[in-house]
């Protein structure tokens, strides 16, 4: 199946877009989940500098910068715009703050405050991330694609619910069982807003956008077609109706068999792969589309052979299919660079 998108500027077509139109390009393009982070010195400097870290994300400087940098060390194939998934719900009004070791932190919504989500000054909020957007895009390298992102409905709703990160999003499971109206319309006011947010994106310069759906393997199969797949497919046909052909990557994250119906069912062009995904399942995905991933960010972490056979062993099973090269979550703070400069001189360097 190939599908056509548009290159874009006058140099090299993206290698990126042309996997997501479903062509196999080998070696394959790579970037890495957070790749602007905490593992790099020059993020801690600019992270310092900003203060908070909701003004490293709202400060168009600041964003621009942290984006660039790994594009500028390492110059990967894709560079993702810096922001948060969070940053959706405090558009419509919610509180929200980062601490130290403890990540974000939220008033939990009660079923009235649901009624009471106000988008009227969303875009106004969200201005500073479109403005992040269009000066990447003016800046990167025309062979760069440059990926928009939010967080599915879901992931941002558990956060929105338990008002912090938790083990399971129990919180969030429970209140979807005992308020399934609240629920319903929670998740529709996050689909309607998250699919504006993207647009406006794509309007700014995004070649490429990422749903994040991180939480969507603590899902028994009933609540995944209604808080996963429904919400996201209600997202996608939104986007496409403004931008029809603009490339989306849906990352559900822990999916397992499920991914298959997730793709079909959310009209999505290419699934990010965590890595308990078997590549021998991702190759056979790759029959309807491209793949992202799925390399174990604790095999990076360690390097030496248990990196270079995570790495071998995805490209020899998905490296002749449509394959954008990724980690199978983001990469952690602890993570030596020399092994994330080994783990892309291996790929780069791949022969067939
Ligand atoms: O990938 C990139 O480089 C782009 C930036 C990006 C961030 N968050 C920056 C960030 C992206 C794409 C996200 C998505 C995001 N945010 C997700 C979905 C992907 C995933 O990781 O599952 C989720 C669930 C969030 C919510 C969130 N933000 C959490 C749970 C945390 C705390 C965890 C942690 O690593 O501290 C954050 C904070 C956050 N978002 C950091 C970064 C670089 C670290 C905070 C810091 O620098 O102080």
């Amino acid at each position: 199946m190939t599908k056509h998108f548009p290159s874009i500027g006058s140099g090299r077509l993206m290698s990126v877009l042309e996997v997501l139109s479903g062509k196999p390009v080998f070696p394959p393009p790579i970037w890495m989940m957070r790749q602007a982070g905490r593992y790099l010195p020059e993020y801690r400097e600019t992270r310092k500098q900003a203060g908070s870290f909701l003004d490293l994300c709202y400060n168009p400087d600041l964003a621009f910068e942290v984006t660039m940098q790994p594009i500028r060390r390492f110059g990967f194939d894709a560079s993702i715009l810096f922001s948060d998934i969070l940053v959706v719900p405090h558009a419509l009004g919610r509180d929200l703050r980062f601490e130290e070791g403890r990540g974000p932190l939220m008033t939990p919504v009660t079923a009235d405050d649901i009624h009471r989500l106000d988008g009227s000054d969303f875009h106004q909020h969200l201005a500073p991330v479109y403005e992040t957007v269009s000066r990447l895009r003016k800046a990167l390298p025309t062979e760069t694609a440059l990926i928009g992102f939010c967080g599915a409905p879901w992931t941002v709703a558990t956060y929105m619910i338990a008002g912090h990160g938790t083990l399971d999003q129990a919180p969030g499971r429970l209140f979807a069982y005992r308020e399934p109206a609240a629920m319903a319309l929670l998740l529709d006011t996050l689909a309607d807003h998250s699919a504006e947010y993207l647009i406006r994106q794509v309007d700014a310069g995004a070649d490429v956008v990422q749903i994040f759906d991180s939480w969507s393997g603590v899902l028994d199969e009933a609540s995944f077609t209604a808080f996963c797949v429904a919400p996201v497919a209600r997202m996608v046909a939104k986007v496409r109706s403004v931008h029809p052909k603009i490339p989306i990557i849906g990352f559900p994250k822990g999916a397992g068999v499920l991914y298959e119906r997730y793709r079909q069912d959310t009209g999505v062009d290419a699934l990010g792969i965590d890595w308990t995904v078997p590549v021998s399942f991702g190759a056979r995905l790759q029959s309807d589309g491209a793949v992202q991933g799925n390399l174990d960010p604790m095999r990076l972490v360690a390097g030496g052979q248990a990196l270079r056979d995570g790495v071998d062993a995805i490209l020899r099973s998905l490296g002749n299919g449509p394959l954008i090269f990724n980690l199978g979550h983001g990469i952690t703070p602890e993570t030596p660079i020399d092994h994330v400069e080994a783990m892309i001189a291996q790929v780069r360097n791949a022969a067939r």
